[in-house]
């Protein structure tokens, strides 16, 4: 990073990781194979394909077969949702999702609606926390799917997925989470839904560059057994669930960079959650009148979402922006709409102190020297604003 420029939104995405960039290189020149030729070209992808599969499902306690290749997190947040439905709207044809999921979800989840699919949305408390007996209430005879994300991109929210996972389990429902947010800084222990120490799900979303792997590329994690029908339709790649040829660097990359995660993950969360409660107490200290927004404890280990009494977001962002500070207000793929958060809104805010939110979110070169530039120039420009 250039020394006068901060950035504070990894979770919109992370730099790549150089090693990660490393094992890629080949395969984007010399081993430049199609995994589905025959020939030794095209063997030696299908074999980076293989190793970058077995360090996926490694790191996610799954099963090699268990993992399927996707675009990145939207698209394996599609294809468990309607894939699934699809595949059993004839017994069962009720979907649930939480009102603060990302827009992969949601916005999935409301077309199905159009449809012709019957949806429930469940409501959060105001720290972002689904209440297990909403879950329980909400549940019919014709719930097919629950969708609940493990960790919001947003607030940095952290839901009891195992607890949620046993109940729709004892309705008879499959379960899945998108873990695009929380794979980087929690342990992910997939491994069936009987699995004693693991999430329980049937299905889980995950994405390459939220990790410090590569853009454009993701997995959906599917417990063997489970049945939904495939989106992208062609050749047999990815046992027939997601037709095209493999973006095969791209995979390397993802795999190196779980490989990475499992090694280095504990240590850093360790010093980001270290990191991230300093920050919001200097915070706290140096500027009144501001919000915490989110759980205080089960919360993402890289995330600070404020809001500043009396101030815009936006002109906020703007101002940073112009001093070398890359924030946001939230989730990137919504900031470009003026609409105010769908999170801040279902936590209970109003729309003028939705729209006076900002997120930190801290990743691997975020320092306290940092952390402490950004509250004294944040604190600049609030006094003016407030004059
Ligand atoms: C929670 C969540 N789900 C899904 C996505 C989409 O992932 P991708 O950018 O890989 O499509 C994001 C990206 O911000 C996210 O934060």
């Amino acid at each position: 990073m250039t020394p006068n420029r901060i950035y504070l939104d990894y979770s919109a995405t992370t730099p790549l990781d150089s090693r990660v960039l490393e094992e890629m290189e080949p395969y984007l020149q010399s081993s430049f194979g199609n995994p589905s030729s025959q020939h030794f070209i095209g063997r030696e992808a299908k074999m980076a394909l293989d190793t970058a599969r077995d360090r996926i499902a490694e790191s996610l306690h799954a099963a090699y077969g268990e993992i399927c290749f996707t675009s990145g997190g939207t698209e394996a947040d599609n294809q468990a949702i309607i894939g699934v439905m699809l595949a059993s709207h004839k017994d069962r044809n009720h979907l649930i999702v939480s009102a603060i999921e990302h827009h992969a979800v949601l916005h999935t989840a409301l077309w199905l609606r159009e449809l012709g699919f019957e949806l429930t949305i469940l409501p959060v408390d105001g720290d972002g926390c689904i209440d297990p007996n909403d879950l329980l209430n909400a549940l019919t005879p014709r719930t097919a799917l629950v969708s609940i994300m493990h960790a919001n991109n947003e607030i940095g929210a952290i839901q009891d997925i195992a607890q949620l996972a046993r109940i729709t389990h004892e309705n008879g429902s499959l379960f899945h989470t998108d873990s695009v947010q929380s794979f980087v800084h929690l342990p992910i222990h997939l491994g069936g839904q009987h699995a004693k120490s693991g999430l329980g799900c049937d299905l889980a979303s995950f994405s390459a560059h939220k990790i410090y792997g590569p853009k454009g590329v993701g997995a959906l994690y599917i417990r063997k057994g489970v049945k939904l029908h495939a989106l992208i339709h062609g050749g047999s790649q990815e046992r027939e669930r997601r037709a095209g040829t493999e973006n095969v660097a791209g995979i390397v990359g993802f795999g190196k960079a779980c490989e990475l995660l499992s090694d280095e993950r504990e240590a850093e969360s360790l010093r980001l959650t270290e990191l991230r409660d300093r920050f919001i107490q200097l915070l706290f200290e140096k500027i009144p009148d501001i919000k915490l927004h989110g759980h205080r404890k089960h919360r993402l280990p890289n995330n600070v979402h404020i809001s500043v009494k009396g101030v815009s977001g936006t002109t906020l962002l703007m101002l940073l922006d112009q001093n070398g500070i890359a924030a946001s207000s939230g989730s990137a793929c919504s900031s470009g709409s003026i609409e105010p958060s769908h999170v801040l809104i279902a936590l209970g805010l109003s729309k003028e102190e939705a729209s006076s939110g900002i997120r930190f979110s801290l990743g691997k070169e975020t320092t306290w020297r940092q952390l402490e530039m950004v509250t004294e120039t944040l604190k600049e420009h609030v006094i003016r604003l407030r004059t």
